[in-house]
């Protein structure tokens, strides 16, 4: 369900993708984790001359918020420069697990907007819970 915290998150995501770094794919995303404790962390993609250090703008803001003390998220919205929703990365759909079991994923396209569980988007993951 989509909720003003959400649309909230939304902007945010939003505004963060303002700040990418992406001279190579020329694809901005931007991404907003929010947090148990209802605190909202935002990243963006930065992209690297070596292509494979770029990182992707729904782990700089979990790292963001975990730096922070954060070890819970509910949500994260996450909005790319493309016509087409940006779903999260198989990478960082396993990094927003090990924060999120439960967490809500929303995204955007044109005026639509789609709240799908992370568990949706990442079933029989690899959690803590297998190291043991
Ligand atoms: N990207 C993200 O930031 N998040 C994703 O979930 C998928 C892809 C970035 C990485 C790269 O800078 C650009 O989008 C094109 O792949």
């Amino acid at each position: 369900m989509v909720n003003k915290a959400y649309l909230k998150l939304l902007s945010g995501a939003k505004k963060a993708g303002k700040n990418a770094y992406c001279p190579y794919s020329k694809f901005s995303v931007g991404a907003a984790v929010l947090t148990e404790n209802n605190k909202i962390y935002t990243g963006a993609n930065v992209e690297n001359a070596s292509y494979g250090l770029t990182c992707c703008a729904e782990r700089a803001a979990v790292f963001s918020a975990v730096a922070d003390g954060a070890r819970k998220i509910k949500a994260v919205a996450v909005v790319g420069s493309g016509k087409k929703a940006a779903e999260p990365c198989g990478a960082c759909r396993q990094v927003i697990f090990e924060f999120g079991e439960n967490a809500d994923i929303i995204t955007s396209e044109k005026n639509k907007i789609n709240v799908i569980k992370l568990s949706k988007l990442l079933p029989a993951a690899f959690g803590k819970r297998n190291l043991k």
